[in-house]
């Protein structure tokens, strides 16, 4: 059933925002939520799910920093509702690798110091974890294009590249 979510800025009361619960699962967890239907995945994440690993950069598909993966796939989710992605399959920056036993591509980052300010970086990883998996990006160059809609404004794709290349060449091995 839709719930009206009720903001009570000032005096006079604002429009009303119809909510409706949604079921997402993330990180092999089912999410329980209340969002109006216009609400970015990206949002849900952030503002309603406190997994602030995932980045808001141009909120308009440009810059790749809020790449997640959706049933293995990388998407910008800045650019789907999270409506849309109910009893998908979501992985988050969150769920990729542990504190205590990180991801190869997050021990890669560290070694070759893949980050300056490190905002880009979830997406960075979130994205080269999906390239690893659909078998694609053998050779620098292909990397530096299947990666090219994660934007690092500190400019450390020099070293990104080192540490996506250097996961890729072990795979190989
Ligand atoms: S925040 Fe989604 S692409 Fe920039
Ligand atoms: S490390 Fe700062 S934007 Fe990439």
């Amino acid at each position: 059933m839709s719930q009206l979510a009720q903001p009570t800025l000032g005096r006079a009361p604002v429009a009303l925002a119809p909510t409706q619960p949604l079921t997402l699962r993330i990180n092999g967890e089912n999410r329980t939520l209340n969002v109006a239907p216009w609400t970015t995945l990206l949002d849900a994440l952030r503002e309603y799910l406190d997994l602030t690993g995932t980045k808001k950069g141009c909120d308009h598909g440009q810059c790749g920093a809020c790449t997640v993966l959706v049933n293995g796939k990388r998407i910008n989710s800045c650019l789907s509702l999270a409506v849309m992605q109910e009893s998908e399959d979501i992985t988050t920056i969150e769920g990729i690798g542990t504190a205590e036993e990180l991801h190869p591509l997050q021990q890669a980052f560290i070694d070759h110091d893949a980050f300056q300010c490190g905002y880009c970086t979830p997406g960075q990883i979130c994205s080269a974890v999906a390239l690893l998996k659909e078998g694609r990006g053998k050779t620098e160059a292909e990397v530096r294009d299947l990666m090219s809609g994660n934007l690092c404004r500190c400019g450390a794709y020099t070293n990104i590249l080192s540490a996506v290349m250097e996961v890729v060449n072990a795979q190989k091995a």
